[in-house]
C-alpha cells in the first residue's frame, strides 16, 4: 500500500536490532486518517468474506483494528495481556513468547466475545516473528471460530512470522512488506514479488 510505504519512509526510524520506530503515526501518536485508510484497504482485500468479528491484541493493534471494524460494521475484540481483576474463569487463553522482550505472556479473550458462529479477521500493527498472531489463531481454534485471514499493517518479511502463518494455512495480507533495513534505510518487498 503506497500511502503506508510513503509514511514509513517519511516518519519511520530504523533502530538497532532491526526495529522500525513508528511512534509518529502508529505506536504512540496515532494518525486517524492513515488508520482509516488501512481499514479501507483491509475492507477491500476481504470484501468477499462475511466477517463477523475483528480480533487483535492490545495495545497497538487496536487502532487499525477499530477502523477495520468501523468499515465492516462489526465489533472489534482485543485480547488482553494483563489478567482481568474480575476473575470469572471463562476465558480463552494462549501463550505468546516475545523474542524481542524474551518473556512469555498469556493473552486472553472472554469466551462471550468469540464463538463457533464467528468468521474472524485478525488484525495487528506489526508482524515480526508471528507469535502474537499465532496466539490469536490458537484462541480462535479454542473458540472453534472460523478465521477468514490475517491483516497486518507492517510486515517484516525477513523474519519468521509470515511463513509461520502461511504454514498454518491461513490467508495473510500485509499492507507494507519490509525486506530489509540495509544501510539503515527501509527497503520494501518489490510489488512484483507481492
Ligand atoms: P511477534 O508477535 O511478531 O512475534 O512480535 P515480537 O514478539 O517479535 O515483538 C514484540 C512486540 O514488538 C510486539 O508489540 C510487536 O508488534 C512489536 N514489534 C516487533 N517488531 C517491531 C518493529 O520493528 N517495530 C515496532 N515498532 N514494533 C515491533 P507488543 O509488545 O505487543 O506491543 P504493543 O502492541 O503494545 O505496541
Ligand atoms: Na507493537
Ligand atoms: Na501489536
Amino acid at each position: 500500500m503506497k500511502l503506508l510505504e510513503e509514511r514509513i519512509r517519511e516518519d519511520g526510524v530504523v533502530l538497532p536490532g532491526d526495529v522500525l520506530k513508528v511512534n509518529q503515526f502508529l505506536n504512540h501518536q496515532i494518525d486517524p486518517e492513515l488508520m482509516y485508510a488501512l481499514g479501507q484497504e483491509f475492507g477491500r482485500l476481504y470484501k468477499e468474506e462475511t466477517i463477523t468479528k475483528i480480533l487483535t491484541v492490545e495495545s497497538s493493534g487496536i487502532a487499525p483494528a477499530i477502523m477495520t471494524g468501523l468499515l465492516m460494521h462489526v465489533p472489534v475484540v482485543f485480547a488482553k495481556k494483563q489478567k482481568s481483576s474480575t476473575l470469572d474463569g471463562s476465558l480463552y487463553t494462549a501463550k505468546v513468547y516475545s523474542y524481542t522482550k524474551k518473556v512469555e505472556n498469556t493473552i486472553s479473550v472472554d469466551e462471550k466475545f468469540l464463538s463457533a458462529n464467528d468468521n474472524v479477521l485478525i488484525i495487528d500493527d506489526f508482524l515480526a516473528n508471528g507469535q502474537a498472531v499465532n496466539g490469536l489463531l490458537d484462541i480462535c481454534n479454542l473458540a472453534e471460530a472460523e478465521v477468514a485471514g490475517v491483516g497486518i499493517a507492517i510486515e517484516k518479511s525477513f523474519q519468521k512470522g509470515a511463513e509461520l502463518i502461511k504454514k498454518r494455512g491461513v490467508r495473510l495480507e500485509s499492507l507494507a512488506r519490509i525486506s530489509s533495513f540495509r544501510d539503515n534505510k527501509v527497503h520494501f518487498v518489490r510489488s512484483s514479488e507481492n
